[in-house]
């Protein structure tokens, strides 16, 4: 199919629904006329389709019928409700599910068998098209149907197929983290700051310094000890800095903070 004409339903349009809608229309992924949305406050809703120019319902089932991929973009607890109640016209399209913790498991607990669906976690730089989806491996889409997302989303998105047990860690990987980063540039640019330099000239290289570095990690596949050994002089003043972070736990801070949401996720 042409990915064009790719018909796409958003049942919630909340927070990361829209960040996904917002990366498929910068990424010029998918036409607005053939997105649709709904949600329970109309007037929010209509507000927010009509500054997009997308389509909006009057509810999951109006959505679904319109749609060929169905984004199950509401809160983890009203999943349950929204699917059951709109069952009917949710079969045989392709359910794209981005609730935190509801896996296949719990769909088929849901739905039963015939059903097609994908659970997954996205996160919010798929806003700007350059976000992670970590997609579960275990899945009832068609060959098709999973063809058809991967074109879609993947413009938006890097897809990363995880076994069950995996998904919850990937989503801190790819969903929390974003935050650790927006801290991590937030410090920098305090220490920068700290030492003379204006709030916006900081903020103005700190986050493509970040940008620059994860490109340059990527493309050359060279490993992050190596780039980090490239930059640090001997007796410079890189490994002074590297020092300090190691005399501060810096390393140690970021795997207590991922052992920390999974205990939490654990607990849940
Ligand atoms: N935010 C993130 O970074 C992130 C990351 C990964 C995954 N997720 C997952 O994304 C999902 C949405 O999170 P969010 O942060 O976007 O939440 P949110 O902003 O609260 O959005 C929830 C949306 O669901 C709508 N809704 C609730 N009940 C509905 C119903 N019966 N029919 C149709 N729409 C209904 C809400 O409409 P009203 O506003 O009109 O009530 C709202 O548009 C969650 O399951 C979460 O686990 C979020």
């Amino acid at each position: 199919m042409d990915i064009k004409k790719a018909k796409v339903g958003f049942v919630g349009f909340g927070n990361m629904a829209s960040a996904i809608c917002d990366g498929l229309l910068t990424r010029n992924a998918a036409d607005p006329s053939n997105i649709y949305a709904c949600a329970r406050d109309q007037e929010k809703l209509l507000a927010k389709c009509g500054s997009r120019g997308i389509n909006a319902c009057a509810d999951a089932a109006e959505v679904a019928a319109a749609s060929d991929i169905v984004v199950i973009g509401v809160l983890p607890q009203q999943v349950e409700g929204v699917v059951k109640g709109a069952a009917d016209a949710l079969k045989g399209k392709a359910m794209f599910s981005i609730a935190a913790g509801i896996d296949f498991d719990r769909y088929i607990s849901y739905l039963g068998e015939g059903f097609n669906h994908i659970s997954t976690i996205p996160n919010t730089p798929i806003a700007v098209g350059e976000g992670i989806i970590i997609a579960e491996s275990r899945h009832s889409l068609t060959e098709e149907q999973l063809e058809l997302f991967e074109d879609v989303f993947g413009q938006i998105a890097k897809i990363e197929y995880f076994s069950s047990d995996l998904l919850s860690l990937g989503g801190t990987g790819a969903g929390c983290a974003p935050a650790f980063v927006d801290v991590f540039i937030e410090a920098l640019a305090d220490g920068l700051v700290k030492n003379g330099m204006t709030r916006s000239q900081a903020y103005s290289i700190v986050p493509q310094m970040l940008v620059g570095a994860a490109t340059y990690m990527m493309k050359s596949g060279k490993h992050p000890g190596e780039l980090k050994d490239a930059v640090c002089t001997p007796g410079g003043t890189t490994i002074v800095g590297i020092s300090a972070l190691e005399e501060t736990g810096f390393r140690h801070s970021l795997i207590y903070a991922v052992d920390k949401i999974m205990e939490k996720k654990h607990s849940m």
